[in-house]
C-alpha cells in the first residue's frame, strides 16, 4: 500500500509534512519615535526601544530623565504625543480606553516603588484582585493565590494586612499580584527603591526567577547596578533620550 502522504519506502514526503517555518515571536515591546511633552515641556524625544519576548531590560538614568514617563506610556497609563507603541505586535497608542484596560489586565503586570497594595485587603486578597477580572473559577483562583504566596515566601502570611507586613514582604505580595494573571510583560518602576539591600536583593532575585518561569519580559526602572545585573540588557536615558544601551555583558 502506498501511504497517502509518504513515499513507497515509507519516508514522509517533505512537501506534505515539513512544518511551516515558525513565525518569529512578536517583540514584547516596540516603541518607535515616541515623543511626549507635559505642557510645553518635552520629556521624551523620539525614543525608540524594542524589547524581545522574555527579555529583561534595565532602564536607568538620572532622576527626571523620563524613565517613569516612558514606562507609563508603554503600560498604557499615559499616552504619547506622537510615535507608535506596540505590545506583542498590537498598536496600543491608538487603542481606546476600554481596549487599553483589557490589554493591561490580560498582558501587563506592574510593580511600583511604594507597593500600592490595598490597605484593607489581606495579602491573599490583594493577589487575587487581578484574577477577579478574569473568567477563572473561584477554586482555581484560590489555588493560584496560594501557589504564588508560597513562591514569594509568604505562605504563612495570607491573612495579613499590608500594614502588618514589612516593606520587603509588601513588595513580594505586589510581585505576586503583578504576576497573578500570568502577564507576558512586567513593568517595574524602581521596585527596590524603598527597600534595604537585603530585601532589595530578595525582590530582585524573585523578579528574575519568576519572570523566567513565566517567560515574561521585564522592564525594570532602576538606579542600582545590582538591579541592572539581573537583566539581559541595560538602556540608559538622559534628558528624555536614549543615550546608551549595553548588551551582552549583562546576559545571564
Ligand atoms: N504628570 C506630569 N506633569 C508634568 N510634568 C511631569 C509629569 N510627570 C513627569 N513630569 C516631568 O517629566 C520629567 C520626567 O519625569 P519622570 O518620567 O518621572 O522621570 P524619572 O522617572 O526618570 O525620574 C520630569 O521633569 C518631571 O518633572
Ligand atoms: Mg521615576
Amino acid at each position: 500500500m502506498v501511504p497517502i502522504f509518504g513515499t513507497r519506502t515509507g519516508k514522509r514526503a517533505r512537501s506534505a509534512f515539513s512544518p511551516a517555518p515558525m513565525p518569529l515571536p512578536e517583540p514584547a515591546i516596540s516603541v518607535v519615535s515616541l515623543v511626549k511633552s507635559y505642557g510645553s515641556r518635552p520629556v521624551l524625544h523620539e525614543v525608540n526601544l524594542t524589547v524581545a519576548a522574555g527579555e529583561r531590560v534595565a532602564l536607568t538614568g538620572p532622576s527626571g530623565s523620563g524613565k517613569s514617563t516612558l514606562l507609563n506610556c508603554i503600560g498604557g497609563v499615559d499616552r504619547p504625543d506622537t510615535g507608535e507603541i506596540r505590545l506583542f505586535g498590537r498598536r496600543i497608542d491608538t487603542l481606546d480606553t476600554a481596549g487599553l484596560d483589557r490589554l493591561r489586565r490580560e498582558q501587563v503586570g506592574t510593580i511600583f516603588q511604594f507597593f500600592h497594595l490595598l490597605p484593607t485587603l489581606t495579602a491573599a486578597e490583594n493577589i487575587e484582585l487581578p484574577l477577579q477580572l478574569l473568567d477563572l473559577p473561584a477554586k482555581a483562583r484560590a489555588q493560584r493565590v496560594a501557589d504564588l504566596l508560597t513562591r514569594v515566601g509568604l505562605a504563612g502570611r495570607a491573612d495579613a494586612l499590608p500594614g502588618e507586613l514589612s516593606g520587603g514582604e509588601q513588595q513580594r505580595v505586589a510581585i505576586a499580584r503583578a504576576l497573578a494573571h500570568r502577564p507576558a510583560l512586567l513593568l517595574a518602576d524602581e521596585p527596590t527603591g524603598n527597600l534595604d539591600s537585603t530585601n532589595g536583593a530578595r525582590v530582585l532575585a524573585l523578579l528574575r526567577e519568576l519572570t523566567e518561569e513565566h517567560g515574561a519580559a521585564l522592564v525594570l526602572v532602576t538606579h542600582s547596578e545590582e538591579a541592572a545585573a539581573i537583566c539581559h540588557r541595560r538602556v540608559r536615558l538622559r534628558d528624555g533620550r536614549i543615550v546608551e544601551t549595553e548588551g551582552t555583558e549583562h546576559a545571564l
